[in-house]
């Protein structure tokens, strides 16, 4: 790192953070998963980013509880027969080589040129359990975008989409017509996603922001309507799992936190409340 370059220098550096977390858990005796790649690829640089975050250790909890419900959404999709995942802005994931997945299954990561062809140079010599694809590509880019769905959605019967810890870094328009243009292939059936009600944004960008403005990103989605801001765009929610109410059950909250998490949980709108949910979508 250079005097003059920012800690956080872009938005993929988001991506060190998240396998940071993923390293740490890794490292607990009483792990919720293992992720024994995830030290390697977070790297110095995640460590500096993590430690330089404000409440970066209090919200540890959120960071790992979201790859764990991820995960049994993924596991109990597979068993029903997905036999495509796309996951958006994959980042530093590496599931393709830690969970078991069925070795037929096609896993295709997008994501932006300079974080994957780093992620390609780590893990050169690692082998994933099922057939791995790597596309550079800027989600925002609408008209590629269109095209790789609709390639994509060619080769698959049932295709599962995942975004993780990703859209909440663009507006309602830009999450809007992402939407839209992943509900357009027959074949991408279901979506996996991770949600923050207005509340909760305002506390993020609040003690995130601050730290993220040098790289030109910040947080901006948490709309009001919850996950039914997806409906009209072609998805409807059909599961949708809490984060703080699977930490309490796994003993991984604070005390005050705990206290939060016996209030009663809606997935509707959540007003000034704070919320997430890992929602599971799919084509009313
Ligand atoms: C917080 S990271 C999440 C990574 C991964 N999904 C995870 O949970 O570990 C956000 C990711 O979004 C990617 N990203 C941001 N803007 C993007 C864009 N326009 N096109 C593709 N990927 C993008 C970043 O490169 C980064 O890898």
């Amino acid at each position: 790192m250079t005097q003059t370059e920012p800690l956080i220098r872009n938005i993929s550096d988001t991506a060190l953070l998240a396998a940071v977390y993923r390293a740490r858990e890794t490292g607990r005796q009483d792990a919720l998963f293992r992720e024994p790649l995830a030290r390697r690829l977070a790297g110095t640089r995640g460590e500096q980013i993590a430690v330089s975050m404000p409440f970066s250790d209090r919200n540890t909890w959120a960071w790992v509880v979201r790859t764990y419900l991820v995960d049994q959404f993924i596991e109990e999709q597979c068993q029903q027969g997905v036999d495509m995942v796309v996951n958006l802005a994959a980042g530093l994931d590496t599931r393709p080589y830690r969970m078991a997945l069925p070795a037929s299954l096609q896993w295709i990561e997008i994501d932006l040129p300079g974080i994957l062809a780093y992620k390609e140079e780590i893990l050169a010599n690692e082998k994933p359990v099922c057939a791995l694809e790597r596309v550079s590509l800027d989600l925002f880019d609408a008209n590629a975008r269109r095209e790789l769905f609709a390639q994509l959605g060619r080769r698959a019967t049932k295709c599962l989409i995942l975004a993780e810890g990703f859209i909440i870094y663009f507006d309602a328009d830009q999450v809007r017509a992402l939407a839209e243009d992943l509900a357009a292939p027959a074949t991408f059936q279901r979506w996996i996603l991770d949600l923050a009600s207005p509340g909760l944004l305002r506390l993020l960008q609040k003690n995130m922001d601050p730290s993220l403005k040098q790289s030109g990103s910040s947080l901006k989605f948490g709309p009001e309507e919850g996950p039914e801001f997806f409906v009209p765009c072609g998805w409807k929610p059909i599961d949708v799992r809490s984060p703080l109410k699977t930490a309490a059950r796994l003993k991984r909250l604070s005390f005050t936190m705990r206290l939060l998490s016996l209030l009663p949980a809606s997935n509707g709108r959540q007003g000034s409340r704070p919320w997430s949910g890992i929602c599971l979508l799919a084509k009313p």
